[in-house]
Formats: structure tokens, C-alpha cells, sequence
């Protein structure tokens, strides 16, 4: 097996794990790291056995690297995209794409222009309960959908950890409905299908420091008739992330996606149900997958499954929500 080179930009939370997931996966040999903060580059290169640099152009002229690993803020991942696919180097560029459509196309254009190819981590779509849900829609069973909805709802970021001064700018983060609920709209689009129009409710109530709505229930017109409600939240004290799809023959209930005792009900209208624990459903270390498949179709020369496609539709989904409760109007896509 071809061994692949690569390079990870941006070593916090998520630039480790994308690193270290690398690391963990046969054929793939992280070669340099690199951040604007040395003490985080430089942690992790010596963790890894790897170089590191502070400016990310310098990563970009090592021939030993053909894929970048990109976990800087949203607003950096055009950038650093566009001088990747510019160096010849395959893009793998964490969610939310980018928080503008114009970033979005840029990043499309540079990975068709250079012949290099374009992912995005929507890593949901590997983890054992997404990727269930929509196999039992996808696979008919209990008819077409009808209605999806889906919660993603915690209190608001406190100082340390993801209290980053970038997450609170909508135009660096997209706001929570990139930053967050890029995950959610891209599960709710690939088991219903493409989404044509978009109307959302929001206020702002506990995060006041950020510049966009801690609340927004947006609802979704699917392109084949289903309809689909997106309750994302920063203002809830309980929590949870659950869910639910009505299908015309039934319906599949996931009270709660992280396993432990609970599981997802399939219950069609005629005949008997059936519970799947979530605990039992084997799937191996998402972020590990999702580079895996990456580097896969560098190997085989494969169009990535996650495609920038997807990625853009997501962005393009969540901005539409917030001109929605902007305008109170419903707002149909394409933008
Ligand atoms: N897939 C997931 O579940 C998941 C989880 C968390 C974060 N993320 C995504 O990962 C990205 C990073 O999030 P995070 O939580 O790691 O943020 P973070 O703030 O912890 O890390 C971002 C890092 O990027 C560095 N950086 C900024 N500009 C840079 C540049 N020009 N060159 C090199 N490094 C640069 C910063 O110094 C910082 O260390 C975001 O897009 C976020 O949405 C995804």
C-alpha cells in the first residue's frame, strides 16, 4: 500500500485528533504540523515524531506531503485551502467549510483547477447512530420520509475549552449553525435529500457576547416533499441530541446518539418493532474513518465520498436559516 504524506494546519482540539486519528491509521505518515502558537506545533510534532513550522507555506513546499489535514478556525480554511490545492496538495478541510458561499466556490474551483482532491469533515456520517438512521431510511423499508427532526441542544460556551474569541464571530465561525450544526444539517440533507427552502425562527438569550442567535429552530423543505425542523441551541441548561424520522410506513426513533443504554426504535405501522441498542452498533473510530476514506480516493484516484459539494450545502443550508430569522420570510434555495 501506498504510503501517503501528510500534513495537519492547526493544532488545537480538533488539528490533534485529526493528527493523532491520522497517525493511528495504516499507510499514512504525518509528516509536519503546523500552528501560529509554536508550543501547541511543537507538543504535538514531538508527540507524533513529527517537523513542525509556524507558517503553514513552508508544510506546503515539502514534497513528502500530498494531503493537508486543515483544523484552523472556519474563516482560515479557504485560505489555507486555496494554497493547498495551488501546491498540489490533496485538501481534507474540517466542517464548516467555510462560513461564506464565496469561500465555498473558491475552495471547489482551486481543487478542480489543480486536479486535487476535496473533503470535508463531516464526520457524522461515520458515527454509529447517523449512520444507521439514514441506512434504515435509505434502505426503504419504512417508505419515504416524511419528517426528520433533529435536537442539538447545550448550554452556552464558558471560559476554556471551546470559549474561543473566533467562535463568537459569526464571520469567522459561520455562527452555531456551522460551528456546530454543519454536523446536523448534513445528516438531515444525506437521509432526506437536497433541501429547498429554509424558514427559521431565532433569538439571542444567554451567549449575548457572540454576534448571531444562541437559539434557531429552523424548518427544511426537502426537494422530495419530506419537511425537516433543526432545533439548535446554546441556551439549554439539560441538553441532548436526539431525534426522530417519520417515514409513510413508519418511524425510527433515536432518543439520544452517544449509546450507553439507549437504543433506536423502528416501529412500522403494521407489524412488530424492533430496537437496535446503539452500544451494539460497530463502527470503527469516525475521525479515523473519515481520513481513511480520504486517503483512499488520493490512493485509487476516486472522487471522496464527502464531496465539497456537501460541504458547500451545508453552509448554504445554515445561511439561509439566519436570513430567514433575520427577515421572518421563508427562504428558498438555491441562494
Ligand atoms: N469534527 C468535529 O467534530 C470538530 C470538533 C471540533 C472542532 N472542529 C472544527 O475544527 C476546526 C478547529 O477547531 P478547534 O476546536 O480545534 O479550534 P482551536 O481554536 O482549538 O484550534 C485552531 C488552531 O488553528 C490555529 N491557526 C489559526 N490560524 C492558523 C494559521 N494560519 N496557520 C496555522 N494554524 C492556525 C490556531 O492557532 C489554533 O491553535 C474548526 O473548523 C472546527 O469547527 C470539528
Amino acid at each position: 500500500m501506498e504510503t501517503i504524506g501528510v500534513g495537519v494546519i492547526g493544532c488545537g482540539g480538533m488539528g490533534r485528533s485529526l493528527a493523532n486519528s491520522a497517525h493511528a491509521v495504516e499507510g499514512i505518515d504525518v509528516i509536519c504540523v503546523s500552528d501560529l502558537q509554536e508550543a501547541l506545533a511543537e507538543k504535538l510534532a514531538t508527540d507524533l515524531n513529527a517537523a513542525y513550522v509556524l507558517d503553514y507555506h513552508e508544510l506546503l513546499a515539502d514534497d513528502q506531503i500530498q494531503a493537508v489535514l486543515i483544523a484552523a478556525p472556519p474563516f482560515m480554511h479557504a485560505p489555507i485551502a486555496v494554497d493547498a490545492a495551488k501546491a498540489g496538495k490533496h485538501v481534507f478541510s474540517e466542517k464548516p467549510m467555510a462560513p461564506t458561499l464565496q469561500d465555498c466556490d473558491a475552495m471547489i474551483a482551486a481543487a478542480e483547477d489543480n486536479g486535487v482532491k476535496l473533503t470535508i469533515g463531516l464526520v457524522c456520517r461515520y458515527h454509529a447512530t447517523h449512520s444507521k438512521v439514514r441506512e434504515i431510511v435509505q434502505s426503504g423499508e419504512l417508505g419515504a420520509p416524511a419528517c426528520m427532526m433533529v435536537h442539538r441542544i447545550g448550554g452556552p460556551w464558558r471560559s476554556g475549552g471551546s470559549y474561543v474569541p473566533w467562535r463568537l464571530e459569526s464571520a469567522k465561525s459561520g455562527g452555531s449553525l456551522m460551528e456546530i450544526n454543519a454536523h446536523e444539517i448534513d445528516f438531515m440533507r444525506w437521509t432526506c435529500g437536497d433541501v429547498i427552502s429554509v424558514y427559521a425562527v431565532g433569538g439571542q438569550y444567554v451567549q449575548t457576547e457572540s454576534d448571531y442567535p444562541d437559539v434557531v429552530l429552523a424548518s427544511l423543505q426537502f426537494a422530495n416533499s419530506a419537511v425537516g425542523l433543526l432545533h439548535s441551541s446554546h441556551i439549554s441548561a439539560v441538553g441532548g441530541y436526539g431525534g426522530r424520522v417519520d417515514c409513510q410506513g413508519g418511524s425510527i426513533y433515536f432518543p439520544q446518539i452517544w449509546g450507553g443504554n439507549a437504543t433506536i426504535q423502528i416501529k412500522p405501522f403494521d407489524g412488530e418493532g424492533r430496537h437496535i441498542p446503539i452500544a451494539d452498533i460497530n463502527v470503527p473510530p469516525p475521525v479515523q474513518e473519515e481520513i481513511r476514506v480520504f486517503v483512499d480516493a488520493i490512493r485509487n484516484d476516486t472522487a471522496p465520498l464527502i464531496t465539497g459539494v456537501d460541504g458547500r450545502a451545508a453552509v448554504e443550508i445554515a445561511l439561509a436559516a439566519y436570513q430567514s430569522v433575520e427577515s421572518g420570510q421563508p427562504v428558498p434555495l438555491p441562494l
